[in-house]
């Protein structure tokens, strides 16, 4: 049996897009909108004679749901600004096993009550590549801009013997998951060097980690503890078996502000000019007063619950047998967010849910 490598950071809403249910990402990319405005603000200054199409290209996009609202306020901008109503090119890029058909309905907006807000002058395009790729021909993108991917590796270095996350990992098998980090993101770097026009800017927003190597909080401190612990449970009582827990990885690695800063003073010198990094602590929703009722509480695990299992679910199901029935499966699933939301609901505090970011901002030279 082999885990499922098809899955590898794919996310999944149910019968719901991704991007429905991540207000949270939406917030975090809302943190750093005006830094990306103001790259959109010099492009146009340095090039507003030119006639040309203006490219933005989003690395790791999901459903486009997430950047949608940024996408729209960019669009915005440029219309202004410019005298004349440019051509704009998006180019939606993700992988393969990405539903870029629910991409395209989603950036459209034919799935939702949401009015197509992108305009006759923009045109959506899509790339199902690997971000560590080439996706776009030489010097064509203006704009590159990624959210909440860079920590998803191109590949997985080794298994975590210990458990499924960062924080579970023994020494050796975390430098094993750095390393790979490290050679991925420079790849990433040098690929977007390769696209952009000169003059152009990248802004990655980033997970970055504390002392502890934790880089959010979602059910407390402990939270990748108690994601891990209830797998492990699984395990102890046969509900899965040992390979399946060994097989069970997420297979990325959270960095540092360090570490993400790091290529721009060697490598990546000569071509990509890092502008700023910036870093932000996101209050993703307050916490619940100690008085807080029983609705209030069902309200606060139902909005936790919704921001934990797009970006889990996949991961604990990469893990399962090849040889197990779709229905197995499910019900694994099921079970396993049922038994998190019962220990969610015997918490007695909850504190905010806080996520740990950077944006960098970079210029290609
Ligand atoms: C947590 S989601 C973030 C989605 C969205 N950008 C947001 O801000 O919510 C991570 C995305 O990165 C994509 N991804 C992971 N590895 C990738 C790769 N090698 N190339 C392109 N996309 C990748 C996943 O498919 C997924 O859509």
């Amino acid at each position: 049996m082999t885990s499922n490598t098809e899955l590898r950071g794919i996310v999944y809403n149910g019968t719901n897009c991704y991007s429905s249910g991540m207000e949270n990402s939406r917030k975090v990319v809302r943190t750093f909108t005006k830094q990306i405005l103001q790259c959109v603000e010099n492009l146009l200054e340095q090039d507003h004679k030119s006639s040309g199409t203006i490219c933005i290209a989003e690395f790791g996009a999901a459903d486009g749901g997430v950047s949608l609202e940024l996408m729209v306020t960019l669009i915005d901008h440029i219309n202004k600004f410019l005298d004349d109503l440019r051509d704009i090119i998006i180019v939606y890029e993700d992988q393969l096993f990405n539903d870029f058909n629910v991409l395209f309905k989603t950036v459209h907006a034919t799935n939702s009550n949401m009015t197509n807000k992108l305009g006759d002058n923009v045109h959506v395009l899509a790339s199902a590549t690997s971000m560590y790729r080439k996706c776009v021909p030489f010097a064509s993108v203006d704009l590159a801009f990624s959210s909440m991917a860079n920590h998803w590796l191109s590949e997985k270095p080794c298994e975590n013997r210990d458990g499924i996350f960062q924080t579970d990992c023994n020494n050796e098998d975390l430098k094993a998951f750095r390393h790979q980090w490290k050679t991925d993101w420079k790849q990433f770097l040098s690929c977007r060097a390769k696209e952009l026009r000169q003059g152009g800017y990248l802004a990655v927003v980033s997970f970055v980690t504390d002392d502890n190597g934790r880089c959010n909080n979602h059910v407390g401190e402990n939270s990748y503890q108690v994601f891990t612990s209830i797998w492990e449970e699984f395990q102890q009582c046969g509900k899965i078996t040992q390979e399946e827990f060994l097989h069970t990885s997420s297979v990325t690695y959270h960095p540092t502000k360090a570490e993400l800063v790091q290529p721009f003073q060697d490598d990546i010198k000569g071509c990509l000019t890092l502008v700023s990094c910036t870093q932000r602590d996101i209050e993703i929703f307050p916490d619940l007063p100690n008085n807080a009722g029983i609705e209030e509480k069902e309200m606060f695990i139902e909005k936790s619950i919704k921001c934990i299992k797009p970006w889990l679910y996949n991961i604990l199901q990469s893990g399962l047998s090849k040889d197990r029935t779709e229905e197995d499966k499910a019900k694994i699933m099921q079970d396993y967010f049922r038994k998190l939301r019962n220990i969610l609901a015997q918490k007695s505090e909850f504190c905010p849910v806080l996520y740990r970011t950077a944006c960098v901002v970079a210029k290609r030279t």
